[in-house]
């Protein structure tokens, strides 16, 4: 009996042998980004350095705008948080996320559940500014920290929209989930890719009551 390899059975053959010498096989994964809890693209072979896939769906509100967002990619598992994520830099300018990383073929492919997204504020307040095209950012706003947002966080670095990648600064509360990003990582968010190069994260304080 002749037994003709598949191309299947090769490929997975391929990838056991390279896992077992350790030769750090490319991860392939689904790349998207789109409005909506989902969205689907190509799956595309990861370059040199990036072994983890990654799907966020992220709810944001940009000076009251809101938006839903997905993205999909391939990403450093290092610098990639599976969870909640949660900041508010003002009543009107905030954003919830859920992630999940993976580490298998297309494992990104699928959706994530929506992030709860919990305004009621929480009596914690953190210095808080948004600042496009700066590197750094005052704080002299506050802003009331809501749901599970018990850090105040101050992020800086390179944004990519589109083609462009300017600047940014800002700062405002966050979940404890958020001081996962590191200084040097590139962290997505539904709808932007940041290159942090500051990444600061504090427990907030008690805001004075608003009877004062
Ligand atoms: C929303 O956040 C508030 C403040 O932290 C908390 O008391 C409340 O239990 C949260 N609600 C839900 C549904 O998680």
């Amino acid at each position: 009996m002749r037994a003709s390899m598949k191309p299947g059975t090769f490929l997975l053959a391929f990838t056991l042998l390279c896992t077992l010498l350790g030769l750090g096989c490319p991860l392939s994964c689904e790349v998207c980004r789109g409005s909506g809890p989902t969205c689907s693209g190509k799956m595309k072979t990861c370059e040199a350095g990036k072994d983890a896939c990654v799907v966020v769906v992220g709810e944001s509100c940009t000076k009251g705008r809101h938006a839903v967002n997905t993205y999909k990619a391939c990403m450093k598992y290092s610098d990639c948080y599976s969870g909640f994520v949660s900041t508010t830099m003002g009543p009107k300018d905030y954003m919830v996320s859920n992630t999940r990383c993976c580490q298998s073929d297309g494992c990104n492919q699928g959706s994530v559940p929506p992030p709860q997204n919990n305004r009621t504020e929480n009596g914690l307040q953190c210095p808080a500014c948004i600042a496009p095209f700066q590197e750094t950012c005052p704080g002299t706003q506050a802003a009331r920290c809501v749901g599970q947002e018990t850090h105040c966080v101050y992020f800086a670095g390179n944004v990519q929209a589109g083609l462009i990648t300017p600047k940014f600064a800002t700062r405002g509360c966050a979940t404890e989930s958020a001081c996962f990003a590191k200084a040097g990582a590139q962290v997505p968010s539904a709808s932007y890719l940041y290159f942090l190069r500051r990444a600061d994260c504090l427990p907030a304080r008690q805001a004075p009551s608003r009877a004062e």
